[in-house]
């Protein structure tokens, strides 16, 4: 009947990269310049909720609440999720007439993160992979999570290896128009399942330059760029799928620990310089290398996104010595604990 409402809910996990994604070679596309590589979160930790539903009595436009608030979807970016998605559920529906025409319904999206918003906490990346997985889900579309990385991947580059759980490349791929660009299983999380995330929430506004414009600001006039996306990282992937595969922390720690260096390093030699990083999160790779010395050993690794905010990988045996340390270390000190600053246990 005409009133009736077609609904789908689904979560998307966080996933933070240890080989970072930071250039574009086509920007309308999302293609990137280099290959990455993620460990996605477990989705009890920092996840997106997305319901979507359609129905012929919806008007349009399509709309989007995130935590309640509306957002716009008329950005190119989501309309290039929202525009494949439908011609996937148009193609379903002209080969089987039975099927109603979701297709034609307006959308009304409804979001909520349980983490700060765009503080370089990959908000985008878990936003776009839940928005293209509910929609998937509602429109019953039989296409598998890599398919639908290619999708996701025009949204937000980093949401493709949301789709994925466990540890996830995206291969940059070579084609002009972006088929082979997209996310691979490295290994599922039962592989490695000791893995864990702590998350430093240093601060929790809102960054300064958007990971968009910064990419494109770096691409053109960073002089270390071009070494970095042709000789520094394709090295990492091939080192980092290898420690991956046997299960070796110290290995996956070092190339996590120099791979966030060398991104942030380029952000650094960017016309004009982008700052990611604060004293606080300073101290908290201060923090990491006192853990590592103390243990004799590396137990504990740092990376960072576009934003000040910490996260630190380390294995469940470790809790005690990474988790419990990092209290202490940088217990006192200004912006950690109480209104700035944040502790939250991930992965
Ligand atoms: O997907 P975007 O446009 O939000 O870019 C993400 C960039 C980094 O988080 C810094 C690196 C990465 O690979 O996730």
């Amino acid at each position: 009947n005409g009133d009736h409402v077609y609904r789908a809910s689904t979560t998307a996990p966080v996933n933070i990269a240890v080989i970072k994604y930071w250039g574009k070679r086509d920007p309308r596309l999302n293609l990137p310049t280099n290959s990455s590589l993620s460990v996605t979160l477990s989705q009890s930790d920092l996840r997106t909720h997305t319901t979507a539903s359609c129905s012929p009595s919806f008007s349009p436009p399509d709309t989007l609440l995130l935590n309640a608030q509306p957002q716009p979807l008329s950005d190119a970016r989501s309309q290039a999720c929202l525009t494949s998605l439908r011609a996937l559920r148009s193609a379903l529906e002209s080969t089987d007439p039975s099927l109603p025409p979701l297709s034609s319904y307006p959308l009304r999206l409804s979001s909520a993160n349980n983490f700060p918003t765009a503080a370089g906490l990959a908000s985008s990346a878990a936003g776009f992979a839940a928005l293209v997985r509910a929609i998937a889900d509602l429109y019953q579309l039989p296409q598998s999570p890599t398919e639908l990385s290619l999708i996701a991947r025009q949204g937000s580059g980093s949401a493709c290896r949301s789709l994925l759980g466990g540890y996830v490349a995206w291969d940059q791929g070579t084609l002009l128009d972006g088929t082979d660009s997209k996310a691979r299983l490295v290994a599922p999380r039962s592989h490695w399942p000791e893995m864990r995330a702590l998350i430093l929430v240093v601060s929790a506004e809102k960054k300064g330059v958007s990971s968009t414009t910064g990419m494109q600001t770096t691409v053109q006039t960073s002089p270390m760029f071009q070494t970095r996306a042709t000789q520094v990282v394709p090295r990492a992937m091939r080192e980092m799928e290898t420690a991956i595969a046997g299960k070796d922390f110290p290995g996956f720690a070092k190339i996590t620990m120099r791979e966030s260096n060398s991104f942030h390093a380029t952000c650094l030699d960017t016309d004009p310089p982008i700052f990611y990083l604060n004293d606080v999160s300073r101290a908290a790779i201060k923090g990491v290398e006192a853990v590592n010395e103390k243990a004799g050993r590396i137990a504990a690794a740092y990376t960072f996104d576009a934003g000040p905010n910490c996260v630190v990988y380390y294995l469940e045996e470790d809790g005690d010595v990474v988790a419990g340390a990092f209290k202490t270390v940088l217990g006192e000190k200004e912006g950690w604990t109480g209104e700035q600053g944040k502790a939250v246990k991930g992965a």
